[in-house]
């Protein structure tokens, strides 16, 4: 076994639903026993897991925060060289920005190159866990799927279906999307650390055979994820594709699609009826801060959410979103409902932090494995330790509490304070 000595802070509770102080954990000077297999075994104040356990090795890790690994409920795969295209809408740069690039991952080499840098790019922000958005090409998936488990990550993907209203080249008809989404399941769901989830791009593009096809999928006890919601010209564009639907939500609903295994992107321009739906049958959304507002897709209801029991974790949703680091979509979300005023719901550093990893890890199903260090669970976890005389180190050196120190990390920390990521006791950063 080893014990692990170093600021300890998690969410185990829900600062939604309980007082957020009550929701929060932390030890100013804590320890993790961990044994062999990776599995949290006691956690508590250092100097008395020392006294019951003198024999086992300690790493030191002292002078950052150590936090649960972070869940990244939304980010594009494929989408990883195409960050930074600002300046335009949601199907404006959809057209000229993300799908030219999503057309490049039908050469497999080109593919694996970005599955590399992206399965990378998420152990270098500290994401362990994600529900990532794939390709609409089949071998492009086998490629992501492959270094994802190598990569040691909690991933959970799928293959893009689409058959219309896109560039020719990124559609599927039904049997085909049917037949390659059946064959990848089989293949990858379940298999050690990944999951498949079915993904439609979103109505716009997805005809009712093609729901069809996504309910018949689903009886395979998958997940299911798309966007829905973003953007008001969008909005618009499936009232008309989809007349006799109640509302957009309901585009997906009356094919099955909306469950607990469901993660719905952005949600922004949601309805009370659609709200409504969400939390009553326990679906999850995806909020994605930085790509709602380089965008410009609007301004995210988090109150009304919370209102009618909508949960709700955090996405990077990358290409739109500006990067991986969670802590960022969290710092975001946070400045969004401040300038929100009296609609704004007052985000708390608990809050940032239970957004950044156990909701996530509730949305993904995996909060009996992840998502903070009650015993029992793996230790997954992300070390941050800013390099001396940087101005987060200054700030951490002045912090009143760890509430305090957590909000100078969601204010200052980016990658770069990122010492070491570790996934079911595995370090997955090259030390
Ligand atoms: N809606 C459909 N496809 C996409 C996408 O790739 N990114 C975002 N943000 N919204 C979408
Ligand atoms: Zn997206």
């Amino acid at each position: 076994m080893s014990l692990y000595r170093a600021t300890v802070v998690d969410v185990p509770g829900d600062p939604f639903s309980d007082n957020p102080a009550a929701a929060l954990a932390s030890e100013q000077d804590g320890g993790l026993l961990v044994d062999n297999a990776g599995v949290i075994v006691e956690r508590g104040p250092f100097a008395a897991l020392h006294a019951a356990h003198p024999d086992e090795p300690v790493t030191d890790l002292r002078g950052g925060l150590l936090m649960p690994g972070f869940v990244d409920t939304h980010v594009h795969y494929p989408q990883l060289r195409a960050i930074g295209g600002l300046g335009m809408p949601l199907l404006d740069w959809l057209e000229q920005c993300a799908l030219p690039e999503e057309s490049r991952l039908a050469d497999p080499f080109y593919a694996d190159a970005v599955a590399a840098e992206f399965v990378d790019g998420l152990v270098s922000a500290g994401t362990t866990s994600a529900l990532v958005f794939g390709s609409h090409f089949a071998t492009a998936m086998d490629i992501l799927f492959e270094r994802a488990d190598r990569s040691g990550l909690n991933i959970t993907a799928g293959l893009v279906l689409s058959d219309r209203l896109l560039r020719p080249d990124l559609l599927s008809g039904p049997e085909r999307c049917l037949a390659q989404s059946q064959a990848l399941i089989e293949r990858w769901h379940g298999h050690d650390r990944l999951r498949y989830a079915v993904t439609p791009r979103f109505a716009l593009s997805s005809s009712e055979s093609i729901m069809d096809v996504c309910a018949e999928l689903l009886a395979d006890d998958v997940w299911f994820t798309t966007h829905v919601n973003e953007n008001q010209v969008e909005v618009a564009t499936v009232a008309g594709l989809f007349p006799d639907a109640d509302h957009y939500l309901d585009t997906y609903h009356r094919h099955g699609l909306v469950t607990s295994r469901s993660v719905f992107a952005h949600n922004v321009h949601a309805r009370d009826d659609e709200l409504e739906l969400l939390g009553g049958l326990g679906a999850w959304v995806a909020h994605c801060p930085t790509s709602n507002a380089a965008l410009g897709s609007g301004l995210f209801p988090l109150a009304r959410h919370v209102q009618h029991g909508v949960g709700v974790a955090l996405g990077s949703d990358v290409g739109a979103g500006t990067g991986l680091f969670i802590g960022k979509e969290a710092l975001q979300a946070y400045f969004l409902q401040r300038l929100l005023g009296p609609d704004g719901y007052p985000l708390t550093p608990v809050h940032l932090l239970y957004l950044a990893t156990r909701a996530g890890a509730k949305a993904l199903g995996l909060d009996d494995r992840v998502g903070d260090f009650t015993p029992g669970k793996e230790f997954d976890a992300v070390l941050i330790r800013p390099p001396a005389g940087s101005t987060l180190a200054v700030n951490l050196a002045h912090a009143t509490d760890t509430v305090d120190a957590l909000a100078r990390v969601f204010a200052l920390a980016t990658p770069a304070d990122i010492e070491q990521v570790w996934s079911c006791g595995r370090p997955l950063l090259a030390g």
